[in-house]
């Protein structure tokens, strides 16, 4: 199966960018099935449920979210109805909606998707996400029901998500780290056949300060005080994340590579 993460789409840039480049991206990678995380599509803060439609309208087969889920309050609602739309399954036990699951790929067999928030360097405590993330892997066992298993740990650790990585080794297709908006160079194939990015970065405007109006977080940080509200850069959006083609089989991953399309990264060129 061939599958496609992008990581955190950041504002209008983001959103733009998912719309104008997704149908060409599915069609060249000839994708079975495409996950974006839109935890930030929204002026950088959650994710509207118009937005969400958006976004799935483009041709996200899953959106994940992140520790911003429910920044947008009608998203509190909205993902009851959208069950295309996955929150953290650490963030409550009071959110609404649902933190694993089983999707149909476009080749129709099924996919799991999940996601976990991690401990480390974050704003609020949330619970464990080992301890989370167990009973999913346990009653999804890869190459069972669900063809391919997607982890997106959602942290600021680096060292947490390497972590999660080895833990989920052999029991998920993908794990992939979202929540930075650097992507990471460290996409591989870990012993067990799980492929493996610690950070898949954002889609957005790469001239900025991890997304947004580089003006106002360099005063913060220059002079420590706040003047004005953050604001998502406007400028053209990059497309980055990861493909991972998996063994219908067995789940796992035969395939890595890193994504990025369009704006201001460069992709390697000889
Ligand atoms: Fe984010
Ligand atoms: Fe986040």
């Amino acid at each position: 199966m061939k599958i496609m993460f992008l990581g955190d789409v950041m504002g209008r840039a983001g959103r733009r960018a998912i719309c104008e480049n997704l149908p060409r991206l599915r069609t060249e990678w000839r994708l079975d099935f495409i996950v974006i995380n839109g935890e930030n599509a929204t002026s950088g803060m959650g994710l509207s449920g118009a937005h969400a439609k958006t976004l799935l309208d483009a041709g996200a087969d899953c959106i994940t979210l992140g520790d911003h889920a429910f920044d947008q309050k009608d998203m509190l609602q909205f993902i009851e109805q959208e069950p295309r739309v996955i929150r953290p399954l650490n963030f409550s036990k009071a959110a609404p909606g649902k933190g694993a699951r089983l999707f149909a790929a476009r080749n129709g067999r099924k996919v799991l998707v999940t996601q976990v928030l991690g401990q480390v360097f974050m704003k609020r405590p949330f619970d464990d996400p080992f301890s989370a993330i167990e009973p999913v892997l346990k009653t999804h066992p890869l190459g069972g029901q669900a063809a391919a298993v997607l982890v997106d740990v959602h942290c600021e650790a680096t060292s947490e998500k390497m972590a999660l990585g080895h833990y989920c080794d052999g029991r998920a297709s993908l794990v992939v780290g979202t929540h930075t908006h650097v992507p990471t160079a460290d996409a591989m194939v870990l012993p067990k056949g799980t492929g493996y990015l610690t950070d898949a970065g954002m889609c957005g405007d790469y001239h900025s300060v991890i997304g947004m109006q580089k003006d106002e977080p360099l005063r913060r940080f220059i002079t420590g005080m706040p003047k004005e509200r953050f604001t998502p850069a406007t400028g053209e959006a990059t497309l980055s994340g990861v493909y991972v083609e998996t063994d219908d089989r067995t789940g796992k991953t035969v395939r890595i590579a890193m994504v990025r399309d369009g704006g201001l990264l460069q992709t390697a060129a000889p």
